[in-house]
């Protein structure tokens, strides 16, 4: 395990393998997300009463919501193979030509990082995208032209961690733009029991809520803090993850009450202590705490806004009074004026 915070919320190396045991492969084992679940319920039974492929859908969210599993949930409901490339991989037209022109009719290819297509490659995935057709440009010189290809039917399914980047024309392609929120700690439980469940793990109820609690809405984080837990329990206690043996656990793995990380607390104890509470820009404070302003940004910030730690502002990041209360220390007194005497 790395010595890093442990809340981060990319897949660490040794959970890929996990990860594809844990994931859901059907609609009724995908927890949570009820409304957005109905919606894609639907829109996957229409297509199939009308013998055609789903529409294009884009999953936006925070990384470990969901969204790879949602996608290939959604080939296996319409019973369609399953192509899986990303964004970065997709580096030329003739990268996207070659999975493209492989496809059969009703297939879904998935487009991981969509917003980190290059412009290029976009371009050729247009009309691709609306009218299921193939330009691509054979030769070069005065000798290139272009030949038009047909397509069999597909879907393509994007995934985004950052909707704002993906360009307005190649959102608007999509016909069903889905955005997955933060999970409640009920439905992190429920995540938790399924998961205790498949990796032969006894937990509680209370062991489950004590997980769900401090995984800050992510299912990914909830997985990572259970293998943990389990791995607490199997070595200093009976195997069994009940609620004070979860909290012990916790503990030693530097996880607080209010489901923050060692990095999370640099961050906040940066921006007191280091920047006089702030406003700090992201970079200086990526730097400050030693990790990447990207990291900083995706993986963090988000929780600790949500969680009014901190707040954005043009300036930079501040640290709220919560923040302060939370590490320890006495805000700062308000407009600056100076201790009054009485
Ligand atoms: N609704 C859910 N119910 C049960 N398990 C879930 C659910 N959502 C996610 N998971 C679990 O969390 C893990 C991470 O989910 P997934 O890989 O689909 O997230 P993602 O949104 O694609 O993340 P990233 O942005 O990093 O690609 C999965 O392996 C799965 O075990
Ligand atoms: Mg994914």
């Amino acid at each position: 395990m790395r010595d890093e915070g442990i809340l981060m919320t990319d897949p660490l190396p040794e959970e890929e393998r996990d990860e594809v045991t844990l994931r859901p492969h059907h609609m009724e084992d995908f927890i949570g997300q009820a409304d957005l679940k109905e919606r894609l319920a639907i829109l996957i039974e229409a297509a199939k009463q009308r013998g055609e492929s789903v529409d294009h859908v884009l999953f936006s969210g925070p990384p470990g919501l969901g969204k790879t599993s949602l996608a290939g949930i959604l080939a296996i409901e319409m019973e369609a193979h399953f192509q899986a490339t990303s964004g970065p991989a997709l580096e030329r037209p003739g990268d996207l030509a070659a999975v493209i022109t492989n496809l059969e009719r009703g297939d879904v290819l998935f487009i991981d990082e969509i917003h980190r297509l290059p412009r290029q490659v976009e371009e050729v995935l247009y009309p691709a995208m609306e009218d299921f057709q193939l330009d691509i440009v054979v030769g070069k010189g005065p000798a290139a032209r272009s030949i038009r290809l047909d397509l069999p039917p597909f879907t393509l399914v994007g995934a985004t961690t950052r909707v704002g980047r993906v360009a307005p024309p190649l959102r608007d392609r999509f016909g069903y733009v889905a955005r997955l929120d933060y999970y409640n700690s009920a439905d992190l439980a429920r995540i938790v029991v399924r998961s205790a469940e498949i990796l032969d793990v006894e937990v509680t109820a209370d062991g489950a809520d004590a997980v769900a609690y401090r995984s800050r809405g992510t299912p990914r984080i909830a997985n990572r803090l259970l293998r943990r837990v389990r791995d607490y329990a199997a070595v200093r206690s009976d195997g069994v993850v009940d609620g004070p043996t979860a909290l012990q656990a916790l503990r030693v793995f530097e996880v607080d009450d209010a489901g923050l990380d060692k990095v999370d607390r640099a961050v906040l104890e940066s921006i007191i202590t280091k920047f006089g509470g702030g406003p700090v820009g992201l970079s200086t404070l990526a730097i400050a705490v030693g990790e990447e302003p990207e990291t900083v940004e995706d993986a963090y910030e988000p929780f600790l806004l949500q969680e009014g730690f901190i707040q954005r502002t043009p300036r930079g990041r501040i640290a709220t009074s919560r923040a302060y209360e939370h590490i320890g220390l006495a805000p700062p007194d308000p407009g600056g004026q100076g201790t009054l005497i009485p």
